[in-house]
């Protein structure tokens, strides 16, 4: 993929739920957006919890929209975040992305105006481990 149509969709996805996340604690919503294998479209935002570290990322709430959707692959994803700063995923969802996809797929980050940033998954996760590392 990497073609800019593609980005321009993540983006209206993310966007479209990012304002919806339930952030009470740290105030900072997120979204995230997946284009899978099959041209599926799978958007999810943060859902924090009083306990604080049961609170769920973003990405892990597109990926779950995604299992659930029927989709396996993940084709590009991008993350957009608010502030200054860019919004890469954390280290659990940087393995989590992992499982769904290739080391070149694109994880786009992006802020309010547009995308700031693209990473292949292998930037961001070096050496990773994953399903193929389990056969024997
Ligand atoms: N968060 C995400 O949802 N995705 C990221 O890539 C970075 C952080 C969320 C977790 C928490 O609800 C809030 O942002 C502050 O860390």
């Amino acid at each position: 993929m990497s073609v800019d149509s593609d980005f321009d969709a993540l983006f209206a996805a993310a966007g479209r739920v990012q304002p919806l996340a339930y952030a009470p604690y740290s105030h900072f919503k997120v979204g995230a957006a997946i284009l899978a294998d099959d041209g599926a479209i799978y958007a999810g935002c943060n859902v924090e919890n009083a306990a604080y570290p049961v609170g769920a990322c973003a990405e892990a709430g597109a990926i779950s929209a995604m299992i659930a959707g029927g989709s396996q692959r993940i084709v590009a994803i991008l993350v957009m975040g608010e502030g200054e700063a860019l919004v890469t995923p954390c280290g659990a969802c940087r393995q989590r992305i992992r499982e769904f996809a290739n080391p070149d797929t694109p994880v786009a980050i992006a802020g309010p105006s547009g995308i700031r940033q693209r990473f292949s998954l292998a930037e961001l996760l070096p050496a990773s481990f994953g399903p193929d590392n389990l056969r024997r």
